[in-house]
């Protein structure tokens, strides 16, 4: 009946409109209608996802032919190609390669190949991450009641205190670094370096620290006991995953005050504090400062309104030190709202002109007889050609 995919999508959707009035008069139709469309399923968002059914959701086809002819762009994956793509290592260990190594030959590696960037001992700095920052035990309660009672360093979040899956440290640094070179590193280079990182952590092995010739390898890398395992909610793993997200998120306390709520949703203060977390270990700091200019029209082609634009600030230069000669043309200059004159000056482009005001051009004196850096007269020149257009 349809001959392409965007047909069919077309008719279906003239179909879905037409539904209830075209169908209405016909009880056959609408209940085979009403019948098409299965209670589907409820997601996250409260949309719905409806099953496939003989080729039908609700009243849409799919037309799988269509899609495959549709898209048609290049040839399938090789076998070779997805085992050289699909290296990830996973939680439950599917991906991690045999191999082995110990936090001793782990620092001569990082010393030869991460020291540069992440700092003696993985301190990190210098705008890169630190690796540890002492015993994660003990640091991971800076994670903790920051929403409650925020504390002015805010938490420690590296490797150690933050990250819940071991796997994830294997297969980041594997594939990942060192940065400039990425899947360089040898499994056994990779063992080693996350025992080194496990060391600096203090983190232990079956109640265990791991000590600099402990042999980390497939069989143990995952056993090490991360103290931040569990502090990711709602907890996404496991079988009934999409159900735990769905009650967690249906009840409200769990990140709000405990009712939905729009406008005057609270009486006194509210629960929870915003985090608040001074930017310590930045260098140089973060500027806190929120001084953006006003209004982001910095060029002249812009709709502004000289008042309301950052022409504002040509329009000052222009009145201190340039009125007094481009307000009129008595003295040959090309004078302000003269359409004719400037489009003549501008036809050279912003660039010329700018140097001809640096400069001085005639009776043009350099710099308009000023000593404003070239962005201010820049800006200035925005200024006049904007009111001359
Ligand atoms: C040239 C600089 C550079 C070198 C060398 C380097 N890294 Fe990194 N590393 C980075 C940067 C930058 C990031 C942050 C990347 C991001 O967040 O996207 C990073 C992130 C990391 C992280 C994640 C940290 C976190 O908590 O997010 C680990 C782990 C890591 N590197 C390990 C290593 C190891 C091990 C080596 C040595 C084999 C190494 N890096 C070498 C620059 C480097
Ligand atoms: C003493 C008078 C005088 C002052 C003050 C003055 N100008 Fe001029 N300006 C002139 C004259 C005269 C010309 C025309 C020169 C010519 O082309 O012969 C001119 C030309 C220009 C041109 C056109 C240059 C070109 O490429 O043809 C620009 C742009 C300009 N002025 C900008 C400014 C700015 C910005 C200021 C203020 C900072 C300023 N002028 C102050 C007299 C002045």
């Amino acid at each position: 009946m349809f001959k392409s995919y965007r047909n069919i999508l077309l008719g279906a959707s003239l179909i879905a409109a037409a539904s209830t009035t075209l169908f209405a008069a016909d009880t056959g139709a609408s209940k085979k209608y009403a019948d098409g469309i299965q209670k589907g399923k409820l997601v996250i968002d409260g949309g719905v996802t409806y099953p496939v059914k003989n080729g039908k959701t609700g009243p849409y086809y799919i037309n799988e032919k269509a899609h495959s002819l549709a898209i048609n762009n290049g040839r399938p994956a090789t076998p070779n190609e997805i085992k050289a793509w699909d290296i990830d290592v996973m939680p439950d260990g599917t991906g991690l390669p045999e191999g082995e190594g110990t936090a001793e030959e782990g620092e001569e590696v990082y010393e030869a190949k991460c020291l540069s960037c992440h700092g003696d001992f993985g301190s990190g700095g210098g705008g890169y991450p630190s690796l540890s920052k002492g015993n994660a035990y003990e640091l991971h309660e800076t994670l903790k009641f920051q929403r409650t009672t925020p504390d002015a360093d805010g938490p420690v979040r590296v490797f150690g205190t933050y990250w819940p899956r071991a796997s994830t440290l294997w297969w980041y640094i594997k594939t990942g670094m060192p940065h400039p070179a990425p899947l360089s590193l040898t499994d056994d280079q990779v063992y080693a370096l996350v025992a080194y990182i496990y060391v600096l952590n203090e983190l232990k092995i079956d109640g265990e620290e791991v000590e600099d010739d402990t042999v980390i390898n497939k069989s143990n890398v995952l056993k090490v006991d991360l103290p931040n395992k569990d502090g990711f909610i709602p907890n996404i793993d496991g079988p009934n995953a999409l159900e735990d997200v769905r009650a967690f998120y249906n009840d409200y306390s769990n990140y709000g005050n405990g009712t939905r709520c729009m406008h005057d949703c609270f009486k006194g203060e509210p629960k929870v504090a915003p985090i608040v977390i001074e930017q310590k270990s930045f260098l140089p700091p973060l500027s806190e400062k929120r001084d953006l200019p006003k209004n982001p029209c910095w060029i002249a082609s812009c709709d502004c309104e000289a008042g309301g634009s950052a022409n504002a600030e040509g329009k000052k230069i222009y009145d201190a030190s340039c009125a007094v000669c481009h307000g009129n043309d008595s003295m040959g200059a090309p004078d302000v709202g003269n359409k004719e004159a400037w489009a003549k000056v501008m036809k050279k482009g912003m660039d010329a002109v700018l140097k001809n005001a640096i400069n001085g051009v005639n009776a043009m004196p350099p710099r308009g007889g000023t000593d404003l850096p070239d962005d201010k007269l820049k800006a200035a020149i925005e200024y006049m050609y904007s009111k001359s257009k």
